[in-house]
């Protein structure tokens, strides 16, 4: 690092009357570590091989500068890099370069998402936004959206909403719907809402990953005859493990007939919503508009930095109503919607601007891109693999999960164990999911940087390796 950092003195806060060069100056040199870190990039491997030891308590006098961008380098190296094209493991793809900007606006305006008067221009941006993805969905004129710390929490959101719009808030017979494939974090959710364990129902799925349209119905009827309540169903629109998409049609009908609140988990698939990408229907996912709400996660495919997540409701005032308790601290009129009263979230960072200036840098065409590349990848990978020697679990996403088929549970084990490892050391990273009692193997499409001749060799190389 250059010498003259030695001498980099930094304000504790920027100069509001200054020219805060010196801040330009650190900026600067920041920006070079992590681009120099991009470059190399490929060379390394998605994740470390060793940990630098980094200290983590603050000293007594505080550093210098030079010091910290010295323990910045070091934790770049010794970090997860979702942007090593063998990256394939999780959700999780490389930073949209303009995303990375979004990020750093939002830090130097420290605005907050809690209240208008916090964050004038953002909530705008928000509200519009929110609504533009809404209406993308289907939804009409009352409906709105918030955005949330990551999925789990908009799903949340959404079932708080369903529980309270449905009189249900307080009851112990309160049940919901998923199905067995559906997100782990649903388990979280009905803690937090008191559902008891029993009255979490879970729905067996399909050879497909789909939720069983058959089991559905005869859970409700038998829901009901046991005096349970059923405030939502869930559907899933892309699934964790094999990107599967359930019958949102026919569970919307079942929720129609039976008054129960529509939540589409589109976490995954949502953002196709907003690509004119045709294949098999996956922008259509509320094509019957009979969804109550549904949660998208720009950051799970797009590309727009952790976390980006939005929940879309049919009709804001279900939310208002939900979640609203004034905000004695804050002075507003009462035309003004204060964001941080329509979810769980009180003080929010203005996570939306990194997603606003995304989506206006990629125009339609650039969200294409991305979304039909990863779904190409998907399937040239999926054409390659030996259907001979796979058992193939993989919706319409970009998501694949496999096994192979002259194994029992444990030599299936041990299999996957053995071939993630391997496949770590020559710096390429899958995950290996728990699926039906067996550790299976996953690779994920949403790396940009990923090349056809990489999935080719990798897809190979799965062909050669069926022994345990
Ligand atoms: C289908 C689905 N729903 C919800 C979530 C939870 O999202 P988050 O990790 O952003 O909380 C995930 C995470 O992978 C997911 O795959």
């Amino acid at each position: 690092m250059k010498s003259d950092l030695n001498n980099l003195i930094i304000d504790y806060f920027p100069s509001p009357n200054g020219d805060n060069e010196q801040l330009l100056k650190l900026l600067h040199q920041t920006s070079k570590i992590i681009c120099d870190w991009f470059a190399v990039s490929e060379n390394l491997s998605p994740l470390p091989k060793n940990l630098t030891k980094i200290i983590s308590e603050p000293t007594e006098f505080g550093c210098d500068i030079k010091m910290l961008l010295d323990d910045i380098n070091s934790l770049l190296y010794s970090s997860f890099n979702p942007s090593h094209p063998g990256s394939l493991a999780h959700l999780d793809p490389p930073p949209l370069t303009i995303s990375i900007v979004g990020d750093l606006v939002a830090g130097a305006l420290n605005n907050n998402l809690l209240a208008e008067e916090l964050s004038p221009s953002i909530s705008v941006i928000e509200n519009d936004l929110c609504k533009w993805f809404a209406n993308k969905v289907g939804f009409g004129n009352s409906s709105g959206g918030i955005a949330a710390s990551g999925g789990t929490l908009n799903n949340l959101n959404a079932l708080v909403c369903a529980k309270f719009n449905s009189g249900l808030i307080f009851d112990p017979d309160a049940s919901f719907i998923i199905s067995e494939d559906a997100h782990v974090s649903f388990k979280k959710c009905a803690r937090i809402l008191g559902v008891k364990d029993e009255n979490l129902i879970s729905i067996r799925t399909d050879i497909y990953g789909k939720m069983d349209i058959f089991c559905l119905n005869n859970e409700i009827k038998k829901s009901k005859s046991l005096g349970k309540k059923i405030f939502s169903i869930v559907a899933t629109f892309g699934t964790t493990i094999r990107g599967s998409i359930d019958p949102i049609y026919e569970i919307g009908n079942i929720c129609k007939d039976n008054n129960i609140w529509l939540h589409i988990d589109g976490s995954i698939g949502g953002i196709f919503a907003i690509s004119n990408y045709k294949f098999q229907n996956i922008n259509d996912i509320n094509k019957l508009k009979i969804a109550n709400s549904i949660t998208i996660n720009p950051q799970k495919i797009l590309g727009i930095t952790k976390t980006s997540s939005l929940l879309l409701v049919d009709d804001i005032k279900k939310l208002k109503k939900t979640f609203f308790t004034g905000l004695p601290y804050i002075d507003s009129t009462e035309d003004v919607l204060n964001r941080g009263e329509l979810g769980v979230q009180g003080s929010r960072p203005a996570e939306i601007i990194k997603l606003w200036l995304s989506l206006k840098f990629l125009g339609k065409n650039g969200i294409d891109n991305i979304l039909s590349s990863s779904i190409k990848k998907k399937l040239l990978f999926e054409n390659i693999l030996d259907k001979d020697k796979f058992y193939i679990y993989s919706g319409p996403l970009h998501i694949i999960s496999f096994e192979p088929k002259n194994m029992n549970t444990n030599q299936i084990n041990t299999w996957s164990f053995k071939l993630k490892k391997l496949l770590l050391n020559n710096k390429i990273m899958i995950s290996r999911p728990l699926h039906k009692n067996r550790y299976i193997l996953r690779v994920v499409f949403g790396n940009f940087n990923t090349k056809e001749s990489h999935i080719i060799e990798l897809a190979s190389f799965f062909n050669k390796n069926t022994n345990e």
